[in-house]
């Protein structure tokens, strides 16, 4: 069953089509990888599917129900939550605080309910498979660690697609790999995923289809298996 259904979706600005009817279609559960050279249009998309931007013309519909185009709200109501490269984490903070950000629980007497609070926090770290201190202050962890802090929090708001944009870009080799074992686990979740890199490697140790765009166009579409970065290197140059 389709999660996500994109139309025809176009976006120009000043007369040049940034984004020149794109449309595809994602799976539930299943993980997509968009690539690109500079310009191509990749973090347009994205801005679509997140609500910062609203596309001139097209549709696209979630999880049965039309988005809300333009209205990043209702875009996270519906279930999808982006990951932004920079993370968008309060450094000073402890990693339960950055958590729970907005995600507040109160008891029956409008205290916090730090209990209930710290609970849903270590299950959402226990979700990616580590084990980061919850007292921890942000701005102290590796990049690899600040990464998982950024995917629980997206994924306590139980989202059915969460879309990264370049996760891996800041990290080290080590670090790297950490990032992409939390992404993999994303999709043993059931979440759908879309990761827009230019790591092409990650991209292809990350998902099973990756879409090519190309001046505002999906060029070409590849499947994983199989794949080497050599070869989506030399797609992508033509
Ligand atoms: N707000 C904007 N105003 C004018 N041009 C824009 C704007 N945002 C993006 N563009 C242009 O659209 C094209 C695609 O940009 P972008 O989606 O950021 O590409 P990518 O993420 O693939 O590098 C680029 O030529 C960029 O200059
Ligand atoms: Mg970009």
């Amino acid at each position: 069953m389709s999660i996500l259904d994109i139309q025809h979706l176009s976006k120009s600005y000043g007369g040049a089509n940034v984004l020149n009817d794109v449309s595809f279609t994602l799976q539930a559960s299943e993980s997509v990888g968009i690539i690109g050279d500079n310009g191509a249009g990749k973090s347009t998309l994205l801005k679509c599917l997140s609500g910062a931007i609203k596309p001139d013309t097209g549709n696209i519909t979630f999880n049965g129900q039309p988005l809300e185009l333009g209205n990043p709200q209702a875009i996270r109501e519906a279930g999808i939550e982006m990951v932004y490269q920079d993370l968008a984490l309060c450094r000073q903070q402890t990693v339960l605080t950055n958590l729970l950000l907005g995600r507040e629980i109160n008891t029956p007497w409008g205290t916090l309910n730090h209990a209930a609070m710290r609970k849903l926090g270590s299950q959402a770290l226990a979700k990616l498979n580590t084990d980061i201190p919850l007292n921890a202050v942000v701005g102290d962890l590796s990049g690899g660690q600040q990464q998982a802090v950024a995917i629980a929090r997206a994924m306590l708001g139980n989202p059915r697609l969460v879309i990264l944009d370049e996760p891996t870009a800041a990290l080290g080799v080590k670090e790297s790999a950490k990032a992409i074992r939390f992404i993999q686990s994303l999709t043993a979740q059931h979440v759908a995923v879309i990761v827009v890199s230019h790591r092409l490697q990650d991209v292809i140790d990350t998902t099973s289809r990756i879409l090519l765009m190309r001046q505002g166009q999906i060029a070409q579409m590849f499947v994983t298996n199989n794949l080497t970065a050599a070869e989506l290197s030399g797609e992508i140059s033509q």
